[in-house]
């Protein structure tokens, strides 16, 4: 795709919203009320809007590289804090994905430089759970399996965070779990189990 064909698109995209509705943009510009905060991976397969069928306004989002909810993050923690506490956003979504690239580079033995700080959040899920990791004999599996326990721990830091377990006390915030199969384009739910995260975690990480 050539750069001057993203100007004709975005012509084209305009004038698609108008037809549906004249004030569409008017609209837009009003401002945002979305019920979702989605972290997902910067991939360039795993769009959150089209995999999720929402339009703009509906969803407040957060990619970065393996989907990390990293504590000493200032963008993460920033996104959010600013969603659940002032947008209000009532679902909290890590979304990662099959065939993730980030998280095959944390499994090899090798010095990735500025990746390397990153990428050791994903050798912590694999220390964390390597007696399960370890049993699964086929690579691919394992793999995936990873990829999964990943989404399940950056909930748990999700969990972990004052913006979070406020907004669960209040109003009942949720935290979910998804993989993207890559694959076939299936949206996975992991059915993480927020309450009894929350009563594992509690004795050391209570903030509220
Ligand atoms: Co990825």
């Amino acid at each position: 795709m050539k750069i001057e064909d993203v100007f004709e698109n975005n012509k084209a995209w305009i004038q698609k919203k108008l037809n549906y509705n004249k004030d569409y943009f008017k609209d837009l510009a009003k401002g945002q009320n979305p019920e979702f905060l989605y972290i997902g991976c910067s991939d360039s397969r795993v769009t959150a809007e089209d995999i999720m069928g929402v339009q703009p306004g509906e969803v407040f989002v957060h990619r970065n590289i393996a989907n990390l909810v990293n504590n000493v993050d200032l963008n993460v923690m920033s996104v959010i804090n600013y969603s659940v506490r002032h947008l209000k956003v009532n679902h909290v979504v890590v979304c990662g994905h099959y065939y993730c690239g980030g998280v095959k580079a944390a499994m090899q033995a090798k010095d990735l430089g500025i990746l390397n700080p990153w990428l050791r959040n994903i050798r912590d899920v694999f220390r964390i759970h390597k007696d399960e990791l370890n049993a699964i004999k086929d690579e691919d599996a394992r793999y995936n399996r990873l990829i999964e326990l990943n989404v399940q721990e950056q909930c748990v830091n999700l969990i972990k965070t004052a913006a979070i377990q406020e907004a669960h006390k209040e109003r009942g915030l949720l935290v979910h779990g998804w993989v993207f199969d890559v694959q076939s384009g299936e949206l996975i739910d992991l059915k993480i189990n927020f309450s009894r995260i929350l009563n594992d975690i509690m004795e050391i990480y209570r903030l509220e």
